[in-house]
């Protein structure tokens, strides 16, 4: 008979010979255990010699509604015995059309049209496929560009890479599909002297940063325009007052289609079903994925206008793009759950009843040396950490390299606590809970982050 201790080490021993992780370093598991989650219940994960740990991400902000959902859990195996799988490719099956005439209902304006994908990148590459082949079809060939944030991540196939502004992990696999074009975020922490002090101009001057980049590639040529309603890399960059009002103009005035990539920001994580809602602005095309199944199966997609579908609906036109499981119906099944807990348990309400409290918690770190700025919305929050408070100076890459990697993520989990610290942009931790979290899980957040932080600022 094998004891506990020995399956953790076969485990381990298995984990470290034949898996490998994404975006690991592999080497940092040499002489330590690779942290293995064998369950959740609620708020809460629990490792494989049952520790405990507050899922403070949602898993990688997926898991909205929490973990050990039966329910959920039950709406799948239902619909596997019935119909485990058929493509969407020619044949719809019952699920998927409910659930698109769901999302129909929920999105903004006439955003209603669904196409499915199995994942955020693919929804991020579907988009830009559809708007390539619209544009040809209305008959403005030239536009294929696509215009996105310093920083900001919008996935990693090749597509959805051109599209994401993050140099580091771009390059090892350029060339890339040409037409990634980018321009600066929304972080005001960071913002140019001449706008330091000034919020809505800055957010003016973001803004027409998006329209000085159309003109400098040509009008003709650019065929969308990516955005978070809050944008997740470099650290919750909320976008500024008028921000969204002037870029939705600018796209107007050039014919460019505006994408909000709510792969992070749709299903409550902003309080409401899309973070375009939040702000209250009109896209022409929402991606999606994460939240809409809280991880209980993968699924993703976008629903777009339906000015962008009719070229489509005449003659020998057909969208020229699938993929195999894209809306399978077990997922579908499962994100029809996954709405109904959203609507019984009024999550929407919830994160907007308690975001407030949740802010002012976190913004109790703000006594500590290290913490530069809390910021972010819903339950979606940025923590950025600074070497020098009063003048910002961030750290060295040798600094952030240990503060980060050698010290803090590892201090965190060990602590209790799944988040994420990142130094994609300057330092971050980030936090984004499952939307059924109150008082007392932020206060075990602080807490967690108050220790570790303290203890990290002593070490450097
Ligand atoms: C805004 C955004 N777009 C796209 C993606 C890619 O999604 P996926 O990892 O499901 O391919 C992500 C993933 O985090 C994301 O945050």
């Amino acid at each position: 008979m094998t004891s506990s201790s020995d399956a953790i080490g076969d485990s381990q021993e298995a984990a470290k010979r034949n898996l490998w992780l994404h975006f690991t370093r592999m080497s940092s598991y040499a002489d330590s255990d690779i942290p293995v989650i064998v369950r959740g219940s609620g708020p809460y994960v629990y490792d494989q010699r049952g520790k405990r740990y507050l899922d403070g991400l949602a898993g990688l902000f997926v898991s909205q509604v929490g973990h050990g959902r039966t329910e959920i859990a039950e709406a799948g195996a239902r619909q596997a015995s019935e119909l485990a799988y058929f493509p969407l490719w020619s044949y719809a099956h019952p699920k998927a059309i409910e659930l698109a005439a769901r999302l129909a209902d929920m999105a903004p304006g006439d955003l209603n049209r669904v196409f499915f994908t199995t994942s955020g990148s693919e929804a991020v590459e579907s988009a830009w496929k559809l708007a390539k082949q619209y544009f040809k079809l209305i008959g403005q060939p030239e536009r294929y560009k696509v215009i996105s944030r310093e920083l900001a991540y919008h996935g990693t196939s090749m597509g959805a890479l051109a599209i994401t502004g993050l140099a580091d992990i771009k390059y090892p696999f350029e060339p890339l599909p040409p037409g990634g074009v980018r321009v600066p975020n929304t972080n005001f922490y960071r913002a140019p002297e001449f706008v330091r002090d000034d919020l809505d101009g800055f957010g003016q001057w973001a803004a027409d940063e998006i329209e000085r980049a159309i003109l400098r590639e040509g009008p003709a040529s650019v065929a969308a325009v990516y955005l978070e309603p809050v944008q997740n890399s470099g650290g919750c960059f909320p976008p500024p007052p008028g921000y969204f009002a002037r870029v939705r103009e600018i796209c107007d005035k050039y014919g460019v289609l505006l994408v909000s990539d709510e792969v992070i920001c749709a299903f409550g994580r902003l309080g409401y079903y899309f973070g375009s809602q939040r702000y209250g602005y009109q896209p022409d095309i929402i991606t999606f994925a994460k939240g809409l199944t809280s991880g209980y199966s993968p699924m993703g997609g976008m629903v777009v206008r339906d000015e962008l579908m009719e070229p489509f609906t005449e003659g020998t036109a057909t969208f020229l793009h699938g993929i195999t499981f894209a809306g399978h119906p077990v997922s579908a099944a499962v994100a029809l759950a996954n709405l109904d807990i959203f609507e019984k348990e009024d999550l929407l309400g919830n994160v907007r009843s308690h975001e407030a409290a949740f802010r002012a918690t976190l913004e109790k770190l703000n006594d500590l040396p290290i913490v530069g700025e809390v910021r972010g919305a819903g339950y979606f929050y940025g923590i950025e950490m600074v070497k020098d408070k009063a003048t910002r100076e961030t750290f060295s890459d040798d600094e952030s390299e240990r503060l980060l990697r050698g010290f803090l993520s590892q201090a965190l989990f060990d602590a209790g606590l799944v988040c994420r610290a990142d130094d994609r942009g300057d330092p971050v931790i980030q936090l984004s809970p499952p939307l059924i979290c109150g008082q007392e899980h932020f206060d075990e957040m602080e807490q967690i982050l108050r220790a570790v932080l303290t203890e990290a600022w002593s070490r450097l």
